[in-house]
């Protein structure tokens, strides 16, 4: 299974062999809210594949290594982790790089920074500098990954839109419900928008999401698995522990 080139926020890489194990047949496979995706990388390409996420930045650092990732790899050679290029990177205006520019720029900030946040320098007592931005060889692995893959930067309700067929199968882990910290609004507007595209689909869904009385309620009508996950992004002890969260099909 190959690893993403960074981490995400409520990225699956506890739970992703569940769902690998739980996806139904399909020739289209449409990871809506793509993050770091982990399930994408762990599970056999299908005939056709599409990844998605609303952010740019995002899209543009797989964009950039699905058909330049030598040069990304050479340019990354010459980085190293430091509070003070942390923050250069974080000021630069991204209207001035090329999109090669910006990739770096994102690797960068999102694997020196405390929990993928991009906002922090992140510095540890016990850890090492973040190292993940040496991926050479993993950068030709995902490339190869990526080579027949859709690679699209919409809000999830237009993708399912354009690839809702009897045979494809949509992968959807938004945002936790109540839960802040994505750079756009997702909230129980969002989310029952979300509820109505995937209850009138014609194809197959597997959607993950946070244990919560609301989602209950608005998916009562679908199959709903509770599974727990040891969760541990927080610097202070208290906050971490086992989350449970809900996996829900219409299958
Ligand atoms: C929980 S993360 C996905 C994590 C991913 N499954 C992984 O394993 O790394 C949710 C993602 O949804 C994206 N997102 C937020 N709003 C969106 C929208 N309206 N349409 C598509 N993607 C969105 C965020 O940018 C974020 O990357």
């Amino acid at each position: 299974m190959l690893k993403p080139p960074i981490s995400r926020m409520g990225g699956k890489s506890k739970l992703r062999k569940t769902i690998i194990s739980m996806l139904p047949e399909h020739i289209c496979y449409v990871e809506l809210f793509f993050g770091a995706g982990w399930v994408y990388f762990g599970k056999q390409p299908a005939k056709v594949e599409v990844i998605n996420d609303i952010d740019k930045e995002l899209i543009n650092l797989f964009r950039m290594i699905k058909y330049h990732a030598p040069e990304v790899e050479r340019m990354l050679q010459y980085d190293f982790s430091g509070r003070d290029i942390f923050e250069e990177y974080k000021n630069e205006s991204i209207g001035n790089l090329t999109e090669i520019n910006r990739a770096v720029r994102f690797l960068y900030l999102i694997t020196q920074s405390f929990a993928s946040k991009c906002g922090n320098y992140g510095y540890g007592t016990n850890t090492k500098p973040g190292q993940q931005i040496f991926y050479t060889e993993t950068l030709k692995n995902l490339k190869e990954r990526l080579r027949n893959t859709y690679v699209e930067n919409l809000s999830f309700e237009k993708i399912i839109d354009k690839y809702d067929r009897e045979y494809t199968c949509f992968f959807a882990d938004p945002p936790y419900f109540e839960t802040a910290g994505y750079a756009n609004d997702f909230g129980e507007k969002e989310h029952l928008l979300l509820r109505n595209k995937l209850s009138n689909i014609k194809g197959k869904f597997i959607l993950t999401i946070n244990d919560h009385e609301k989602v209950r309620e608005w998916y009562k009508d679908f199959n709903i698995k509770e599974v727990q996950v040891n969760y541990s992004v927080s610097r202070e002890k208290k906050a971490r522990g086992k989350y449970k969260e809900l996996i829900v099909t219409n299958y």
